[in-house]
């Protein structure tokens, strides 16, 4: 199965298709059976079956089969945010008492949820690498979370060597793969136990939904599709779910284009006396750069200033780039972390005051170039 078909096609020749080039949406908060004693078989697997929206439904449903088998997972269950996904996935792994260890930079609200969990007695630590983990790995280690490349700086993590030495260590791992989507990257065939990732960005594509999913083993997603996603109730609704099954169809070639404008710009940037650097796995040599097939259109330049306001009027002064949150759609956007985020979060983070994060969308590349040319002319350099 390559992933083009899945993105297109897996799924979509049962019976109700009647022939139709995209799925029906299935809008029933509730389903109805003919005998109560059927219901009540029903409710004893309302992962598999369809009862009620909160457990699941048909046009989620087939959205997560189709991510399971882009992901190489046995499973994968969706949820009503990345956010939503990542918290009820660390909690189905951890109990009180436990230890989780977090390598590199992560996206900041899962680190909050980490600091959330302290009241239920997990405590977790920030490493930078193996030798780190071998540092801070303690007897009640249960879970190693990281995302490659990581949050804001884009260094890539060597995936197999983490998740051999996590193995060895009889600990779980869960990474992040919204950067590079599955077209690019697939961690479950690295050894990870689960592969989450926010459907708000690539995978749909379009700024028009908020999704999460978790993929992995049955054994693992079956669990948590029961407790966590039934309890905490992010359930998706089957409305996101079909934006996402749009989104699918064209992220091979969304994903294509993203990489081509994003080295661009990135090239472009490279090469400017105001940039001191410019944060894109593709100039990082890394070894472990064979792990990813491609590289999405995210990535961070650091100007060649300290001045808050400058770095602000840099971004102000973009005409193509629109100042916001989120990315991977189909829009440029710029943000500048350093203005944005309380200053003892963005010194913690390591992040320089001059980072300015852009998401390359589908405008021409020399579009984009131009306009970031004019908005560096502006920028004063350092003495
Ligand atoms: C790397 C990463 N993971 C997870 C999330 C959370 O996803 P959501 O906003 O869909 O909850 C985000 C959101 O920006 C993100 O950037």
């Amino acid at each position: 199965m390559d992933d083009d078909w899945i993105c297109g096609r897996l799924g979509e020749d049962e019976p109700w298709q009647l022939g139709a080039v995209n799925p029906p949406v299935f809008e029933n908060s509730l389903f109805t059976f003919g005998s109560v004693a059927e219901l009540s078989e029903a409710i004893k697997d309302e992962d598999e079956r369809y009862v009620y929206w909160r457990g699941t439904n048909p046009t989620v449903d087939l959205l997560q089969r189709k991510l399971a088998a882009l992901e190489r997972a046995e499973r994968a269950k969706c949820f009503g945010s990345g956010m939503g996904a990542i918290s009820a996935a660390i909690s189905s792994l951890v109990s009180a008492g436990d230890h989780v260890l977090v390598l590199g930079a992560i996206y900041g609200p899962t680190t909050q949820f980490l600091r959330y969990l302290e009241k239920y007695g997990v405590t977790h630590t920030h490493v930078e690498d193996l030798a780190g983990c071998d540092s801070a790995i303690r007897d009640t280690t249960r879970l190693l979370y990281f995302e490659s490349p990581s949050y804001m700086r884009y260094a890539v993590v060597d995936i197999a060597s983490v998740t051999g030495w996590a193995r060895e260590h009889g600990l779980r791992t869960m990474m992040d793969n919204t950067w590079s989507t599955p077209i690019f990257q697939k961690p479950i065939t690295l050894g990870v136990d689960l592969v989450v990732h926010s459907l708000s960005k690539y995978i749909g594509g379009h700024s028009d939904l908020v999704g999460g999913v978790v993929c992995g083993s049955t054994e693992l997603i079956r669990p948590l599709a029961l407790t966590e996603y039934q309890l905490y109730g992010a359930a998706m609704s089957p409305h996101d779910a079909a934006k996402a099954i749009k989104g699918l169809r064209t992220l091979p070639v969304r994903m294509a284009a993203h990489q081509e404008r994003g080295l661009a710009v990135a090239e472009f940037l490279a090469s400017h006396e105001k940039v001191r650097a410019v944060n894109h796995p593709a100039f990082s040599g890394h070894p472990a750069l064979k792990q990813m097939s491609g590289f999405s259109g995210l990535f961070s330049l650091e100007l060649d200033s300290d001045d808050r306001a400058e770095v602000a009027a840099f971004a102000g002064r973009l005409r193509h780039f629109r100042i916001g949150v989120s990315w991977g759609g189909f829009e440029s956007l710029v943000i500048t972390p350093a203005v944005t985020i309380e200053e003892s979060v963005r010194a913690t983070m390591g992040i320089p005051v001059g980072l300015v994060r852009l998401s390359v969308g589908l405008e021409a590349a020399g579009t984009l170039i131009a306009d970031l040319a004019l908005a560096l002319e502006g920028v004063r350099r350092l003495a």
